[in-house]
């Protein structure tokens, strides 16, 4: 789908997120050939800097985040030469009315306003571009997480910015949404008639959710012991990944419809029982040190791991329960979703002791792509030996260069941002119903206030909860690669 020439306005042009991130997918979107002539990327941030300063330090991000040898020059400098900047007081008065000239220019433009800034900025950078005309009637903001720190924030903040902006116009990123893989959840169980008659609990056992990290929060201790996996994951890419799992067909694939679908599955969710929860901390091992030293916090009961056994209330999947973890500092980077279908009704086969049943595994990272397990049997005169075996596809390898140059998740959004699609945002009334079941646990745990339970950088998690599968007579997936 072409898009419009647009205006993008960066607010915190200069920090971590626009450097790493945003400017750099916006650059590669233009090696795609998908920026439209006259579009205008304005950085808007604190710092003093000349147009010429600000152009040099993006110049430098994209040689650091996509890597000297890979840039095109002559892209580069098309792409410097569409940057521009103002230097603005997000809570003062100075820099708005030349942000305001700037745009003046090109009115018809597509006006996009991206707050890359600490979440306590939004509402004063929002009324502010409402109050001096610069955000239009059809302009979009985009905003990413933390968007709160448990309901009552998520409410705040959601107010604030309704005040200033309608919901059509309010884009809350959760980057997981842009993930590919993400997406091609949907087109697996929607544009396949295999799946999705067998989609439920009379079929489904359990399912496995896993997003497992091999980082540390070593230089982000500051945000992250506020946190914890709970706010900082589960809250929000987790809720996401079981919403897209669980939730029934929308009607059409439009930002409501499947966004009313995702609400219906977090107002069905269960509050949690404490026993079904999990937190964990990591300790220090022999390449690295431990949370607490990472969050410079020797006293930090914040968890680093988070496992939980999810209950859904409705129709479909009453008695198939969910499974969540995260953490940080794990054996692999891995992330996945696991559908774990019941054994068949009678076997006339000796089973075998490691036997799995069918399970549909949809990879995220690394090696995106899906895998069927399926049984069959083992080659061989030997009897009737069963084996279990993957039907494999990565992404790559099915779909080539087409798979080579698949946008990463940030470059996606934004694009969507200037399209004008909402359908893989996060509406406000579905941020705040995931923060009323957050809340829930955050409370019975805070009430509680046990220590997070310890476990090993560099493994698979805490015992417990291997413990918390087990005692259902099921088993997490390996997380090695
Ligand atoms: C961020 C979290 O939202 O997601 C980080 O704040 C986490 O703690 C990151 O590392 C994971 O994203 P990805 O895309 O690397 O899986």
């Amino acid at each position: 789908i072409p898009v419009q020439p647009f205006d993008l306005v960066i607010f915190g042009a200069t920090g971590d997120l626009a450097r790493r991130k945003i400017l750099p997918g916006l650059y590669r979107r233009m090696v795609a050939g998908q920026m439209p002539e006259d579009a205008r990327v304005i950085g808007a941030a604190r710092s003093n800097l000349t147009l010429k300063a600000f152009r040099t330090m993006i110049g430098e991000a994209l040689e650091t985040y996509i890597g000297k040898d890979k840039l095109d020059e002559e892209v580069r400098s098309k792409f410097l030469s569409i940057l521009d900047y103002v230097t603005i007081d997000a809570t003062g008065t100075s820099g708005w009315s030349e942000l305001g000239k700037k745009l003046e220019k090109t009115s018809d433009h597509t006006r996009a306003f991206y707050l890359s800034v600490g979440p306590s900025l939004f509402g004063p950078i929002a009324a502010r571009l409402q109050s001096t005309g610069i955000a239009t009637s059809s302009s979009r903001i985009v905003v990413e997480k933390p968007l709160g720190h448990d309901l009552e924030s998520a409410r705040a903040l959601n107010k604030q910015l309704s005040e200033s902006f309608d919901e059509t116009q309010i884009y809350r990123i959760d980057h997981y949404l842009g993930k590919e893989t993400v997406q091609n959840l949907m087109a697996v169980r929607f544009a396949n008639t295999l799946f999705e008659p067998l989609w439920n609990a009379r079929h489904v056992d359990h399912v496995q959710i896993t997003v497992s990290e091999s980082i540390g929060v070593a230089g982000r201790g500051g945000y992250y012991d506020k946190s914890g996996a709970m706010r900082d994951m589960v809250q929000n890419h987790l809720m996401q990944l079981l919403c897209l799992t669980a939730m029934e067909p929308p009607a059409r694939f439009d930002a409501d419809r499947v966004r009313d679908e995702k609400l219906k599955v977090i107002r069905s969710l269960e509050t949690v029982d404490i026993e079904d929860t999990v937190r964990g901390q990591y300790r220090a091992g022999p390449d690295g040190p431990s949370y607490v030293e990472d969050a410079e916090n020797p006293d930090s009961r914040t968890e680093s791991y988070v496992a939980l056994k999810v209950e859904i209330s409705n129709w479909r999947w009453t008695g198939t329960p969910f499974y969540l973890r995260t953490g940080k500092r794990l054996r692999a980077q891995l992330s996945e979703i696991a559908v774990v279908f019941k054994e068949p009704p009678h076997s006339i086969f000796p089973k075998l002791p490691a036997h799995q049943t069918n399970a549909l595994i949809i990879r995220l990272q690394p090696d995106e792509g899906i895998t069927l397990r399926m049984t069959i049997k083992e080659p061989g005169p030997g009897g009737m030996r069963l084996a279990d075996v993957p039907l494999d596809m990565t992404f790559a390898d099915a779909l080539g260069p087409a798979a080579e140059s698949m946008p990463d998740a940030y470059e996606r959004l934004i694009m969507d941002v200037i399209r004008g699609d909402q359908t893989l945002f996060m509406r406000g009334d579905e941020v705040e119903a995931a923060w009323e079941w957050t809340d829930r646990i955050l409370d019975d745990w805070s009430e509680k206030s046990e220590k997070p339970v310890a476990y090993d950088a560099g493994g698979s998690g805490p015992e417990d909860a291997l413990g918390l599968m087990h005692r259902d007579g099921r088993r997490w997936r390996s997380i090695e690669i």
